[in-house]
């Protein structure tokens, strides 16, 4: 419960921020988003996501055990749970369950550089 109150917190901060600079995200690491996408692919593809997930554009990624993740892009929100910001994608990926303890989504043991390539791939699922 303490965490999900943290991530709330988060939530909140990250709101405000995309608040005040819509679209900046994309140029905030200053790494080639084209770049981080196709590593983001590798990752989904090396990581085992597809055994789960029916994921657009990743070979063999045609699981049904999670929700398929096309237009996960555009969803308004991640698990139910959080809003659906770059940092929010993050958080879930390397850790669901402190998002939403006990449900099928393993840790997947993304770190944070990782996750935010695999974020950028699922962002451009629209
Ligand atoms: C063992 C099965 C399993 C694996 C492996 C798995 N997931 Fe999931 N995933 C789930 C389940 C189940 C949910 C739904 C959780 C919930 O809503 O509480 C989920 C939810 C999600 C969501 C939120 C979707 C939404 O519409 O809200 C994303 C994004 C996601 N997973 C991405 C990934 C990525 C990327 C990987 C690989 C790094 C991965 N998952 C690996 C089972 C899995």
């Amino acid at each position: 419960m303490r965490s999900l109150k943290r991530f709330g917190a988060i939530a909140g901060a990250c709101l405000l921020i995309l608040a005040g600079c819509n679209g900046a995200e994309e140029t905030s690491t200053g790494s080639d988003p084209q770049g981080d996408m196709a590593r983001g692919a590798e990752l989904i593809a090396a990581k085992g996501c597809g055994t789960c997930h029916e994921i657009p554009g990743i070979d063999g990624a045609t699981g049904r055990v999670g929700p398929p993740l096309d237009h996960v892009g555009e969803r308004m929100f991640i698990a139910g749970m959080l809003d659906n910001t770059p940092e929010n994608m993050r958080t879930w990926l390397m850790d669901p369950q402190a998002v939403v303890p006990g449900n099928a989504m393993p840790d997947t043991g993304l770190d944070q550089e990782e996750a935010d390539q695999v974020a950028a791939y699922l962002r451009s699922l629209r």
